[in-house]
């Protein structure tokens, strides 16, 4: 086998995008090569009972999840237990397509394990989503749809966006994510005020019985992020999600002042506002960490925090295939240690 080392050199000539479309068609073609799928999931996906846990009446094999934005299309569903993903988030879409911000729009820091991104929801429509979706769903692993309004819809009608895609994708996922936080579409941040997100999660419950999470931007300040995430809960949300990227760009000398900072760079950030919240809501509802988890240790401190699960985008491009096998059986390590049989055990126990 090829050490994702070399492979890492060849990708890293390319600009960071055109890696990315090389992954995507790698990924869309392995389900189709029988022997080298089925050899990667023996090897990656980690199936323990150990790490598995229901909830939302959801069966997650392993906590380990995709981070939405790597497969806006839903076009790579079917190769993410060959990754060793225990569940995975298709999106950002939105309801009409469109090609997103100017290229180039995606920026990697090795020497700081971060990446940097403006891609501003580029993706082929609800309707192409959907057919790509429909193909695969229900799969082997949970899948989310996550999604946004279209940059031209004005602020006024953001809400009936996202009213056609909850009913577009509710009977063809596990659960959804209203994204109000990615800093990439102009004025989508705005959003992230109690009463839209009142107006929104009440329209959503009425709409539809699938859980529905809140993804939250790390960038507010802590009161304010703990009151928006109490109001989407009160609301009907059934969980949140923290946190997308930052725009603090003090964390990457000589980032670009443009587009959100993901990867190792937002990691004590993402874990610092995570904790407050988990502090405030944990047992109330259903938490979700990501934000520069990509190894065991990392992982483990945002169960122990209150997350019951966690997800990763930036740190596959660094650590490649493996880094989901070896987190799970990083948790397994971590768990024996600390004498715990169960991940529910993990959960939440530094606040007990
Ligand atoms: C290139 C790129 C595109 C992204 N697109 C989306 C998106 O469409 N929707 C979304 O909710 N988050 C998006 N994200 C944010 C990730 O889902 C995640 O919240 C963030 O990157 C922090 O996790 P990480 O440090 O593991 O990457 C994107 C991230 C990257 C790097």
């Amino acid at each position: 086998m090829l050490s994702y080392n070399f492979i890492k050199k060849i990708l890293f000539l390319f600009q960071p995008e055109t890696a990315h479309n090389i992954a995507e068609l790698g990924l869309r073609v392995l389900p189709n090569c029988r022997l080298l799928n089925n050899y990667m999931v023996n090897k990656n996906f980690v199936m323990n009972s150990k790490l598995s846990q229901e909830i939302l009446g959801i069966n997650f094999i392993n906590p380990v999840g995709l981070a939405a934005g790597f497969d806006k299309n839903a076009t790579m569903v079917k190769a993410m237990p060959a990754l060793g993903f225990g569940f995975t988030e298709i999106g950002t879409m939105t309801p009409k397509a469109q090609e997103g911000n100017p290229k180039p729009r995606m920026f990697r820091y090795p020497e700081k394990k971060s990446v940097q991104n403006a891609m501003g929801f580029n993706n082929e429509g609800s309707t192409k989503v959907l057919e790509n979706i429909k193909k695969v769903y229900p799969f082997t692993i949970p899948i989310g749809a996550n999604i946004g309004k279209n940059k031209t819809t004005p602020e006024e009608y953001a809400l009936n966006d996202y009213k056609t895609l909850i009913r577009k994708f509710e009977d063809t996922s596990d659960y959804l994510v209203i994204n109000i936080s990615s800093p990439n579409t102009p004025n989508l941040r705005d959003l992230q005020n109690e009463k839209f997100i009142t107006e929104l999660f009440t329209m959503a419950k009425e709409l539809t019985s699938k859980p529905i999470f809140l993804k939250i931007a790390p960038d507010m300040e802590v009161d304010v992020a703990i009151n928006l995430c109490k109001t989407a809960v009160d609301a009907g949300a059934a969980g949140i999600i923290a946190t997308n990227t930052t725009i603090d760009y003090s964390l990457v000398e000589n980032c670009q002042d443009f587009g959100g900072l993901s990867g190792a760079c937002l990691a004590e950030k993402s874990y610092n506002l995570f904790k407050e919240i988990a502090k405030e809501l944990y047992g109330k509802t259903i938490l979700i960490s990501v934000g520069g988890i990509a190894d065991a240790n990392e992982a483990y401190r945002r169960f122990k925090a209150g997350a019951s699960l966690v997800q990763a985008y930036s740190g596959m491009i660094f650590e490649g295939p493996s880094m989901v096998r070896k987190i799970n059986e990083g948790i397994l390590e971590l768990m024996k240690n600390d004498g715990f049989d169960n991940i529910s055990q993990v959960i939440g126990s530094d606040l007990k």
